[in-house]
């Protein structure tokens, strides 16, 4: 286990902003009258989404926010990996998971990728500015492994040559397509369903994860607060405006 301590450059205030901090305040009334510190994720977590890497005066703010003392808040953000403590490449930030099953699949490979194409050390920034990596712990989508999360969404199914070609386009200023990146629907055998198997007729052209991960677009995107009809949840906001990626 790395040893996660604050940055030591820090930037002198954090902010939310105005439609953040409406959203921060609306999660905080979700709770019981004095138990406030049960919004300390959802609050640590919408600062990361607004500034890509958690700071000081951001846990600062938070701990301010919902009366805590600072070490409390401190703790959670230390504790937790997906919470970034140093700043992040200003496009993508790639978290290699190289638990066993992406392990034994080729993530060794992806993290040979992450060396020669961004940085030669983990949470090391390229000299673009654009993109930094990791290796993680397992992220849940081993049968679909080796995979990569970029941002907020999953990448899937990949090789060295499919990783290469996704970071060559974000360098262009593109979004790939999240999901499995060799042709499989969803975590099913490679040759096609052996059972079940009318679940082949009127599927998406997506499955359900790399469906909503298009409508949103929110795949590298910094949030503002205003993307989402605050105290709505996102199923509701989504279905307002219907999905393209009906097959
Ligand atoms: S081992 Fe990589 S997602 Fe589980």
């Amino acid at each position: 286990m790395s040893l996660r301590r604050l940055h030591p450059e820090q930037p002198d205030s954090f902010k939310f902003t105005a439609a953040n901090l409406k959203w921060a305040k609306a999660q905080m009334k979700k709770y019981p009258k004095g138990r406030q510190a049960s919004a300390v994720i959802p609050l640590l977590w919408r600062a990361q989404e607004q500034e890509s890497w958690l700071s000081k005066p951001a846990i600062e703010a938070v701990a301010d926010m919902l009366d805590m003392a600072y070490i409390r808040v401190l703790e959670v953000a230390t504790f937790y990996f997906m919470f970034q403590l140093a700043p992040v490449g200003n496009v993508a930030h790639f978290q290699v998971c190289g638990t066993t099953s992406c392990m034994i699949c080729g993530a060794e490979d992806l993290i040979g990728v992450c060396k020669s194409m961004i940085a030669k050390n983990a949470h090391q920034i390229s000299d673009n500015g654009k993109f930094s990596w990791e290796e993680v712990e397992c992220l849940g989508a081993c049968s679909n492994a080796p995979m990569v999360q970029i941002g907020k969404d999953f990448y899937e199914d990949l090789t060295a040559e499919s990783f290469r070609e996704i970071i060559n386009a974000f360098d262009r200023g593109e979004v790939p397509t999240p999901g499995p990146q060799n042709g499989r629907y969803a975590a099913e055998p490679l040759s096609g369903l052996t059972s079940l198997t009318d679940m082949n007729t009127g599927q998406h052209s997506h499955n359900a994860s790399a469906g909503l991960a298009l409508e949103y677009g929110d795949t590298i995107k910094r949030i503002q607060g205003n993307e989402v009809p605050i105290l709505k949840s996102r199923t509701t906001a989504a279905k307002k405006k219907p999905a393209k990626t009906t097959g």
